[in-house]
């Protein structure tokens, strides 16, 4: 077993069209947990991850068929950051049937951006990157997030999720006219 300790390097993220962003990803098996090779592919995944800006990447992104992701989210004037962490094998259930339209972007479909109605309130049980057990309430953006690398582990992406194409908008022109047109979404 290897301790983990090269220096974490940038990943190849896959685009819409590789199948594997289609496909149904593998639960991670017992025996990766807590292994060398599980902690080198969480670092390259979180520096992936933040050297594209993203606020959270899934193995299937970077052409790993298994059912774990990565994620941060920044903090705001409630609530603080949220460092990066890997959620594997995770279970996802509402709490409430409350649904929010929000933007959502995806670093394996660059460049566009659309509204997705998602959850407000989740709950999850998963496992942690040694392998033990977790169980989080998520609200908001944090709840987005996690519905979206979820998403990914069956082989969805935003745009499936979408209940219309009309909004999808390119980043720039996203950034030109709807950011800053003080629509609150
Ligand atoms: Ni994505």
């Amino acid at each position: 077993m290897t301790t983990g300790t090269a220096v974490p390097s940038p990943l190849e993220v896959i685009r819409l069209g590789h199948p594997v962003l289609r496909q149904v990803a593998e639960p991670v098996p017992e025996e990766f947990f807590g292994t060398g090779r599980l902690n080198d592919l969480y670092r390259n995944m979180v520096q992936t991850m933040i050297s594209e800006d993203g606020v959270g990447l899934a193995a299937p992104q970077v052409a790993e068929g298994l059912r774990l992701f990565v994620y941060w989210v920044p903090g705001d004037d409630d609530h603080p950051d949220i460092a990066p962490k890997l959620l594997a094998n995770p279970e996802i259930k509402p709490v409430g049937d409350l649904v929010e339209d929000g933007w959502e972007g995806c670093l394996s479909i660059p460049g566009l951006r659309g509204i997705v109605p998602r959850y407000s309130r989740i709950k999850v049980r998963a496992r942690d990157i040694e392998g033990n057990a977790v169980s989080l309430t998520a609200d908001g953006f944090h709840a987005r997030v996690l519905q979206h690398e979820f998403d990914h582990l069956d082989g969805i992406v935003f745009l499936d999720r979408m209940e219309s194409p009309a909004s999808l908008a390119y980043e720039q022109e996203w950034e030109r006219y709807i950011l800053n047109s003080g629509t609150d979404l």
